[in-house]
């Protein structure tokens, strides 16, 4: 059954917990955030019980390469950076119940004792294998403390754990020229013992849980990665790690290792939500009210609605691992849905936290204070619900100024300012509807329905879109009535007409309540009503004639060309200064002998045939004749060349590598290219026609 078909007593709703390594961007609020928040405030208003979970993911290799950039150790950068993105989030009024933190106490033991559960169960399958070892540091390379290429896409920043390019989940043994992230050197192979969730054993379950019941109410593009997932074969996958930066694995044998962060942070929903219980449940005590909150009901009683908001990079740690943990464990339900987005690019360029090319959430507060609602208006109308989409500041600058300023703004500032000027703040009493009386309110009585139904499929730019026909509706009636001619003919008319228009404002300040807090707040303020539950939007009468309204506000304000073009200035700084960078070389590579050097038979040879290799973007399959033979090479080089221009084009080649298989095709050897400070690449040619299998030494 569809998720919104079914009955729910209460729900836990959980946003992805952001790694506490640098702050929060508008990447991160149009992603997961806002979605979540506006979900959230939505089923507040309907009287549900929800609670709304997020914290500080605090572990990983992330926090522990930010901590080396920065030369200090890990608490601090998690200390600090807690704080900056707990404050942004708070700033955006994204509602949460808690904002809890992985270092925590109560996260370590409930993650260790999810483990120990599992470890007892006998879930796990014990492998001793060979993992990457960086030699120079003395330590195991997990992760992020590999780079190399890509064997499905060709990028060369790879991780050992994922490719940010291709979004594929990657282990660090499938890197193609993996380096050490400490000393750069290549790392060697040395043996380990660790613990792995036998994944591949969930292959039927997950087909049917997912494949087969969540068909038609997962997003597709969600349900599209985890049929991806399932058909390529799901593999056993490690939960721990050698690292010293994390929770401690409970086990005596497993001295010097932690929990993997994967296997950790999810479980951060839970011991945030046990904190949340333990927190409520003291302020209950000392208020005199002995009601208790179970946390163990949020998760375990079927009649719970767990909801994960995510960004589509997570998508397989939410819909596959981690339910195959809490499966595993047996006492606990399954998420219901799973929302997550695709990217928000940056004036067309992803959002990148190492090159500063984002939207700061605590800039964005500073800068524009009291506008908070303005970017959750843009983020929402233009939110990557279904395929990446770009944030430009002039889009921010357009929909503020023409669709908050004129539409809304415009539309509740006349209304309010034409019942002070015409009948003394008071609503009058309406009278006999005409047909476009009656049109307008048809529109108040069927928007709530229309609303909440995107809302209940996660359709959040619709829902949006539809709350603002009920304020383009309004500034549509006003304008085609005109009271201000009117009064001086027809006063009674009038009377009608800014009542209807007031009904319409109270409208607006239960619908946009989920989408924009603060100014709903605003709205009700000017209005002098409380804040009315979801039930009510809808009626026609929730201002009663003679009600005494508040003086009107400005609910949005236009922003004007120099503050966008300061913003512009910023990211033209941002670029100059990163290409600056690019441009200084990178430092060389450590010394190597001379009898390194003669081990590389690198010979001149022509390419016969060029072909795309399918389902990637940088990747060519080469034939090419060495002079010694005929064989496959794989190049990623397919951004720059195009398969037909390069036939018959001679090139060096590092014949002597070992063969690797690249996307399913064994590939024998190297084309040497130069790649220059913006990473265009150039083959390196012999400089005249020269007879293939020529040694270049
Ligand atoms: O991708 C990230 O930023 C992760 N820190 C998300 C973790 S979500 C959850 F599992 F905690
Ligand atoms: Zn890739």
């Amino acid at each position: 059954m569809t998720d919104h078909l079914k009955k729910f007593k209460r729900y836990t709703v959980t946003a992805a917990l952001p790694y506490a390594n640098g702050p929060v961007h508008i990447g991160h609020l149009a992603g997961v955030y806002i979605p979540a928040d506006i979900y959230v405030r939505y089923l507040r208003l309907k009287k549900e019980d929800v609670v709304f979970i997020c914290g500080s993911d605090e572990h990983g290799v992330p926090i522990t390469i930010k901590a080396r950039q920065e030369g200090v150790g890990p608490q601090e950068i998690v200390d600090k950076y807690h704080e900056i993105i707990k404050r942004s989030f708070a700033g955006f009024g994204i509602g949460f119940d808690i904002y809890s933190r992985t270092s925590n106490l109560i996260h370590h033991e409930t993650a260790s004792g999810f483990f120990s559960t599992l470890y007892e169960k006998g879930e796990f399958v014990e492998k001793t294998s060979m993992q990457l070892y960086d030699e120079e540091n003395k330590q195991f390379l997990a992760d992020r403390y590999i780079t190399g290429t890509c064997p499905h896409c060709g990028y060369d920043k790879a991780y050992g754990d994922q490719c940010e390019n291709c979004g594929t989940s990657l282990s660090p043994t499938e890197l193609i020229n993996p380096r050490s992230v400490l000393s750069g050197n290549e790392p060697v192979m040395k043996e380990t013992k660790h613990w792995f969730l036998p994944l591949d054993k969930y292959s039927d379950w997950l087909t049917e849980w997912i494949l087969e019941g969540h068909k038609d109410d997962w997003k597709t593009n969600v349900y599209g990665q985890c049929k991806s997932w399932i058909d390529q074969g799901l593999q056993p996958r490690a939960v721990t790690r050698d690292l010293d930066w994390g929770v401690k694995v409970p086990l005596d044998e497993a001295k010097g290792k932690v929990l993997y962060v994967w296997f950790d942070a999810p479980i951060g929903y839970i011991s945030a939500t046990r904190e949340w219980a333990e927190h409520q449940n003291t302020l209950q005590e000392k208020g005199g009210n002995d009601q208790v909150i179970d946390w163990e009901l949020y998760w375990k009683d079927k009649e719970t609605k767990l909801v994960h908001f995510i960004g589509k990079d997570n998508i397989v740690f939410h819909c596959i691992v981690f339910p195959g943990m809490l499966r595993a464990e047996g006492s606990y339900i399954l998420p219901e849905n799973v929302p997550a987005n695709e990217f928000l690019n940056l004036e067309n360029e992803k959002i990148s936290t190492s090159r500063n090319w984002a939207v700061w959430l605590h800039e964005y507060l500073e800068e524009f204070p009291g506008q908070q609602d303005v970017l959750r208006y843009v983020l929402t109308a233009n939110a990557p619900e279904t395929k990446d989409n770009d944030f430009t500041w002039k889009d921010f600058q357009t929909r503020n100024n023409s669709e908050l300023v004129a539409i809304f703004g415009n539309f509740v500032n006349r209304t309010l300012v034409l019942a002070h000027k015409y009948f003394d703040g008071k609503v009058p009493a309406a009278a006999g509807l005409t047909a476009i009386d009656e049109e307008v309110l048809a529109t108040i009585q069927s928007l709530p329905s229309r609303v909440s139904h995107s809302l209940e499929h996660y359709r959040f730019r619709e829902a949006l879109s539809e709350m603002m026909n009920l304020a383009r509706a309004g500034n549509k009636y006003l304008t085609e009535n005109e009271p201000w001619k009117l009064i001086k003919t027809d006063p009674e008319r009038v009377k009608t007409i800014i009542n209807i228009s007031l009904q319409v404002c109270a409208n607006l300040a239960v619908l946009s309540a989920p989408f924009l807090p603060f100014s709903s707040e605003k709205l009700y303020r000017m209005l002098n009503l409380d804040v009315l539950p979801w039930s009510q939007a809808g009626q026609p009468d929730l201002l009663k004639a003679g009600h005494e309204l508040k003086p009107a506000e400005l609910l949005f304000s236009r922003i004007e060309d120099e503050a966008i073009e300061k913003q512009v200035q910023k990211l033209l700084k941002t670029k100059e200064a990163n290409n600056n960078n690019i441009s200084s070389v990178n430092s060389s590579k450590p010394e190597i002998s001379y009898e390194d050097f003669l081990k590389m038979d690198i010979r001149t040879a022509t390419i016969l045939e060029a072909e795309k290799v399918p389902k990637t973007k940088k990747l060519l399959k080469l034939r090419i004749d060495t002079g010694i033979d005929q064989r496959m090479v794989v190049s990623g080089i397919a951004e720059f060349f195009e398969p037909e221009d390069i036939i018959g084009k001679q090139v060096s080649v590092l014949v002597n590598l070992a063969p690797r298989n690249i996307k399913g095709i064994e590939s024998h050897g190297m084309i040497l290219m130069a790649e220059d400070s913006k990473g265009r690449l150039f083959f390196v040619s012999p400089a005249g026609k020269i007879e293939n299998g020529s040694e270049v030494k």
